[in-house]
C-alpha cells in the first residue's frame, strides 16, 4: 500500500556515499532465538539499507563472515543497552536484550542518514531513564484533549483501529528509544471506562502486542472510580473490602486478557476527576490500594500530582494553587508503595512557557518520582506558533534541587540516580494526531522527536537533537540546516517574549489556551492570577505572601524569596512588583514588558524570512504547511504585543521610552 503519510524522520533516502554499503552484504544474529522485535528491527534495516544503498541484506553462509553481526551478550545487562563496534569488515552491534537490538539498529540508521561512517565506530549507549514514556490525550470518541493535528489515529468512534498507521507509529517510538505509551486521555471518561473490560479487550490486547514487537510496553488510564461506574458498587473507598475485592477480580481479568499491559495511569481528585479524597483518604491511599492488587502481575501504577483546588475564589490571596501538589504529596513521602509511581509536572502550575521547577523534586526523599512535561502545546503555540521546547526540557533536567550534596538534579532524581530505585523516568503528553504529518505544524514533530532521544540520553544537547532531526528529515543540505537551527533554537524564547512576561503566565484566552487575554483567568476560580495593579504586577509567593518559595531546599529557597536574588525570568512568579522597579539590565519592569513585547514580533518576522529562504529546498507541502503557520503566528505575536502592552500601559500610565505604537 502506498502511504500517503509522512514518514518523519525514517524517511530513508537513496546515500551520497556508497562507502557504507558494505556493512549491509550479510547478516548474522546470534543468541535471540525466535523473536518478533529482532525480526523488525531487521526489517528495518532491510527497508533503509535498501532505499540508501539498493542493497538487500543477505542472511550470512555458513562459510561466510557476516559483515554485520548482531549478537546477544551479556544476559544480565540493562535494558536497552548496546555497543558499536566496527572491526575488519565487520560491523558489531552488541546487546544484552532485544531492545538494545531494536534500538543499536535505529542507532546505525541514524548515523547513515546523517551522513556519517561507521568505520572504526566503537560505542555504547544506555538508556538514562528507566521509563521512558508518553502520554495520549486521546479519547475514545476520536477527539484529542489539547490535540493539534487532527484526531486520534487509535480510537474512532468508540473503536480501537490497528492499522499500517498504527505500525508506523510503533516504529517511530522505537527509533526515538520510548518504551511506554499510555494510549487514552488521563480524564477517563464515557467508553474509556470500559477499556477495562470485555467490549476492548481483545483489541487492547492486540494493540499491546503489536506495540511489544516494537518494545513498547501499553499502558492505560484509569477511572479511579471503575468500582462505581462498570462495577455498581456505591463507593470507590479504598479501604472498603468491597472494593478491594472488586478490584482484585478486575485485576485478574485485565492482566489475563492483555497479558503484556504495564500498568495503569491514574488522574485521581484533580479538575473533577474522582479520587479517594472523597471518602477522606489519602492519595498514597488510593495509590497503594491499587499498586498492591497489580503488583502479583508487575503492573505498576503512575499516580498524578496534578491535584489542587480548580473552585478557588479570586479574591483569597491565601491560597496558592502553586503550593498544592506539594502540600497534598509530601506528608506521606515514604509511604508509597513499591511500584507506586508519582508523575509529577515540571512546574507547580501548568505547562506554562515558563515556571519554576516542582518543589516536589527534591522535596520526596523516599518516593519514586517521574517527571511529566507536554509536547503537545497546549500553551505553547497549539503547532501554530514555533516553539522548540528541548532548550526548556535541559533546563528543567539540569535544574539542582539540593536534596543531597550531590546528584541532586532533576535528572538525577528521575534517572534513580539519587535514590537508587528503579521506577523512576520521564513522560511527556504527546503532540501526535491523524494529520498526514502527524504533528500538524511539521516543525513541531523536532518535540516529538527530540522527546523521546533527551529521555533516553539526558546528555545530548538541545542543538545536537536538532541537528539530527533536521538531518533525517529533511536532509543534509548546509542551509537547510542552518536555517531551521536558526529557526527553532531561539523559537522558545520568543514565544516567551510575545506573550506573558517574566514567568507570570496565564493570560491566555480561557479554556482555548490559545491567543492572548491579560484578564482570561484573573477573577476566575483556576487560581491562576497576575494581580496587577496601577502599581505593579505579579504574585507575592515569598514569606510575605503565600510562602511559596520556601518549599525549596535551601539555597534555592532564599534565593527565590528575594526579589534581588530571584532570576528574573520568574521574578514576577515569586513576586509582586512595581512597574519602575529597575531590572538587572537597567531597564524598569514596564520597559523590559514593551521591548520583550516589540523584539517578540519582530523576531517573527525573521522566523517568516528565514523560512523563505529555504522555499524550493525542501518539500513544497511542508513548505507551504509551516508558511501558512507563520502568518497565523505572527497575527498571534501581534495580537500579544498590543493588548499586553496596551494592557500594561493603561494600568501604569508609564509611556513607552521609545514612544512606539501602544493603544
Ligand atoms: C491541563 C489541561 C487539561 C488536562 C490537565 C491535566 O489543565 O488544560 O486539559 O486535563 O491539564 O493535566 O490533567
Amino acid at each position: 500500500m502506498e502511504k500517503n503519510w509522512s514518514q518523519l524522520w525514517l524517511n530513508y533516502r537513496k546515500s551520497e556515499d556508497s562507502s557504507q554499503k558494505k556493512y549491509f552484504e550479510s547478516l548474522e544474529v546470534r543468541g535471540f532465538g525466535e523473536s518478533k522485535i529482532i525480526a523488525n528491527a531487521v526489517a528495518e534495516l532491510e527497508l533503509a539499507t535498501k532505499a540508501m544503498f539498493g542493497v538487500t541484506i543477505q542472511q550470512k553462509k555458513p562459510d561466510q563472515t557476516a559483515t554485520l553481526c548482531i549478537e546477544k551478550v551479556d544476559p544480565e545487562g540493562k535494558d536497552g543497552t548496546y555497543e558499536l563496534i566496527q572491526k575488519g569488515h565487520q560491523l558489531s552491534l552488541q546487546a544484552a536484550t532485544e531492545r538494545g537490538v531494536l534500538y543499536g539498529v535505529f542507532h546505525i540508521l541514524r548515523l547513515l542518514s546523517m551522513g556519517k561512517r561507521l568505520d572504526s565506530i566503537r560505542l555504547k549507549k544506555e538508556p538514562q531513564n528507566p521509563l521512558r514514556m508518553y502520554n495520549h490525550w486521546d479519547n475514545m470518541t476520536g477527539d484529542i484533549e489539547r490535540g493539534y493535528s487532527g484526531n486520534s489515529f487509535f480510537f474512532v468512534n468508540n473503536e480501537i483501529v490497528i492499522d499500517e498507521r498504527t505500525r508506523d507509529y510503533a516504529r517511530f517510538m522505537a527509533s526515538i528509544g520510548m518504551n511506554g505509551i499510555v494510549i487514552n486521555n488521563v480524564n477517563v471518561k464515557q467508553c474509556a471506562s470500559l477499556l477495562i473490560t470485555d467490549r476492548y479487550f481483545d483489541k487492547v490486547a492486540e494493540l499491546s502486542r503489536l506495540f511489544g514487537e516494537y518494545g513498547l510496553t501499553l499502558y492505560l488510564s484509569l477511572n479511579y472510580a471503575s468500582p462505581i461506574e462498570i462495577g455498581g458498587l456505591d463507593s470507590a473507598d479504598p479501604f472498603d473490602q468491597r472494593v478491594i475485592g472488586w478490584w482484585e477480580t478486575k485485576m485478574e481479568e485485565i492482566f489475563r486478557r492483555i497479558p503484556n499491559l504495564g500498568g495503569f495511569l491514574v488522574k485521581a481528585d484533580s479538575e473533577g476527576r474522582p479520587g479517594p479524597f472523597t471518602y477522606g483518604r489519602t492519595q498514597a491511599d488510593g495509590a497503594n490500594m491499587l499498586a498492591d492488587i497489580v503488583k502479583p502481575y508487575g503492573g505498576i501504577i503512575i499516580w498524578r500530582c496534578f491535584v489542587y483546588n480548580c473552585t478557588q475564589d479570586w479574591r483569597d490571596y491565601k491560597t496558592d494553587r502553586a503550593r498544592a501538589g506539594y502540600d497534598n504529596f509530601i506528608e506521606m513521602d515514604g509511604d508509597y508503595h513499591e511500584n507506586v509511581i508519582l508523575q509529577i509536572k515540571n512546574g507547580p502550575m501548568d505547562f506554562q512557557i515558563r515556571e519554576p521547577i516542582s518543589p516536589l523534586f527534591g522535596g520526596l526523599q523516599k518516593t519514586n518520582q517521574m517527571l511529566e512535561v507536554q509536547i503537545a502545546q497546549e500553551y505553547t503555540g497549539h503547532q501554530i506558533d514555533i516553539c522548540y521546547l528541548i532548550p526548556m526540557f535541559k533546563e528543567i533536567l539540569e535544574f539542582d534541587t539540593y536534596m543531597r550534596e550531590k546528584n541532586s538534579k532533576v535528572k538525577d532524581i528521575i534517572s534513580g540516580r539519587t535514590l537508587g530505585n528503579r521506577y523512576t523516568g520521564i513522560a511527556a503528553v504527546i503532540n501526535t494526531g491523524n494529520d498526514l504529518n502527524w504533528t500538524g505544524n511539521v516543525l513541531a514533530a523536532a518535540n516529538l522527536y527530540g522527546f523521546g532521544r533527551l529521555a533516553f540520553d539526558m546528555e545530548l544537547s538541545a542543538e545536537e537533537i536538532l541537528e539530527e532531526w533536521v538531518a533525517l528529515t529533511f536532509g543534509t543540505e548546509e542551509r537547510v540546516m542552518q536555517t531551521i537551527k536558526e529557526m527553532l533554537l531561539p523559537s522558545r524564547e520568543i514565544y516567551e517574549k510575545y506573550t506573558s512576561p517574566l514567568g507570570i503566565g496565564w493570560m491566555v484566552t480561557p479554556n482555548v489556551h490559545y491567543g492572548c487575554s491579560v484578564d482570561g483567568y484573573e477573577y476566575s476560580r483556576w487560581g491562576t492570577y497576575h494581580r496587577a495593579d496601577h502599581f505593579g504586577m505579579g504574585v507575592d509567593r515569598s514569606h510575605n505572601g503565600t510562602g511559596y518559595a520556601l518549599l525549596y531546599n535551601e539555597p534555592n529557597a532564599s534565593m527565590y524569596d528575594k526579589p534581588e536574588t530571584c532570576p528574573e525570568e520568574l521574578l514576577l512568579f515569586f513576586h509582586h512588583i512595581a512597574y519602575d522597579y529597575r531590572l538587572k539590565s537597567g531597564k524598569t519592569l514596564i520597559q523590559h514588558i514593551y521591548d520583550t513585547h516589540f523584539e517578540g514580533v519582530e523576531a517573527v518576522e525573521k522566523l517568516i524570512t528565514a523560512w523563505e529562504s529555504l522555499k524550493g529546498l525542501i518539500p513544497e507541502a511542508d513548505y507551504e504547511n509551516a508558511r501558512e503557520r507563520l502568518d497565523r503566528q505572527l497575527y498571534n505575536a501581534r495580537e500579544w504585543r498590543d493588548q499586553v502592552n496596551s494592557y500594561f500601559y493603561r494600568k501604569s500610565a508609564i509611556p513607552d521610552e521609545k514612544g512606539r505604537a501602544i493603544y
